[in-house]
């Protein structure tokens, strides 16, 4: 049984992934502006999209794109963790789409020259939309492989112009009870926090993602704005972020602040070191159409699959103590 049909949503309401396939480059072009929206009359003038291409072989070295099976977009979209919208997987995807992602305003700001409370259209102008196609591994023990919209953080980063104090960054979730249902409960201390060392804020393969499978993000997933951090485990992957900061001290991030022997705060993905309630060795792969929640499990690799690019940033460290 898919996710779908566990989650008994009507197929109807299901974007066929086959029409996604073709329509993903006109569409990437609407992700980013979200003020726009998607009209059908754009769709209808368009001319028809260009096939998208495999990935490159230079793609796959760098880690920007895998050409494995992917999660479907029903079950990407249908089994999620967004405590904001309640603690079952379900939950996200049911709930009321109360949240309002136009207008929506960053705040970036700590150490840095040029400190701002920008649009989203403003924090990402001129960066084209790239698309990346990640693993995501789940402390819990499941991943999908998502082709995620967005630009690297990094490049927007730069514009605030970090000083050297700059030593980590901060990130923060919007926490509104009136918009999220889930803030009533308090099973996170409010507002969910997440953050990154500089160098790993500024690493080519830490997406700031607005889409997936060339749509605007759905409410669900993190709308209109999410970090992905492929290497790490997924809960650092923080949604509907609307605070940036560059602080000198390693930040206060919320599942280390629940349960610092659980949650380290590199997460990094990690066979070798056990969550203490579950193992890490091995994964269940959610991936393709009608794909089973209770997938065979598959090896789970050191960095999630992307040491050849990130091992480097920590050469020297004893990853059993800085989990
Ligand atoms: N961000 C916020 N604000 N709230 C959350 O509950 N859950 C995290 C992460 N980001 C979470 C969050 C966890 S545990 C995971 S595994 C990923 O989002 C899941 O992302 P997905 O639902 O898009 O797959």
């Amino acid at each position: 049984m898919s996710l779908r049909e566990a989650l008994n949503i009507p197929s109807s309401q299901i974007t066929d992934e086959a029409v996604y396939r073709d329509r993903r480059r006109l569409l990437a072009a609407f992700a980013l502006s979200p003020a726009l929206g998607l009209s059908g009359c754009a769709e209808a003038e368009a001319p028809p999209p260009p096939k998208a291409a495999p990935p490159s072989p230079e793609q796959i070295k760098a880690g920007f794109r895998t050409d494995e099976v992917q999660t479907s977009y029903a079950d990407v979209t249908s089994y999620n963790n967004f405590y904001e919208f309640g603690t079952n997987k379900g939950d996200p995807s049911a709930a009321d789409k109360t949240l309002r992602t136009s207008p929506w305003t960053v705040a970036v700001g700590g150490a840095c020259a040029k400190p701002g409370k920008l649009s989203l259209e403003d924090l990402i102008k001129g960066l084209a939309p790239q698309e990346r196609v990640y693993r995501l591994r789940c402390v819990e023990g499941w991943s999908m492989v998502i082709p995620w919209l967005g630009v690297p953080l990094a490049d927007v980063l730069k514009r605030f112009e970090p000083t050297s104090k700059a030593k980590y960054v901060a990130f923060t979730t919007l926490a509104d009870r009136k918009q999220m249902p889930g803030i009533a409960y308090p099973s996170i201390n409010w507002p969910y926090r997440e953050g990154l060392r500089i160098d790993e804020a500024m690493h080519p393969l830490t997406l700031l993602a607005t889409g997936l499978y060339g749509k605007p993000l759905p409410q669900q997933n993190g709308a209109p704005l999410r970090l992905v951090v492929p290497w790490k485990y997924g809960f650092k992957s923080i949604k509907s972020i609307i605070a940036i900061s560059f602080v000198e001290h390693r930040p206060l991030t919320s599942w280390n602040d629940l349960q610092s022997n659980e949650y380290g705060f590199f997460s990094n993905v990690n066979p070798a070191v056990d969550h203490p309630r579950w193992s890490q060795k091995t994964e269940r792969r959610i991936a393709g159409t009608g794909s089973k929640l209770f997938a065979d499990r598959i090896p789970t690799r050191l960095f999630n699959g992307y040491g050849e690019q990130v091992s480097s940033l920590y050469a020297g460290m004893n990853l059993r103590t800085w989990f």
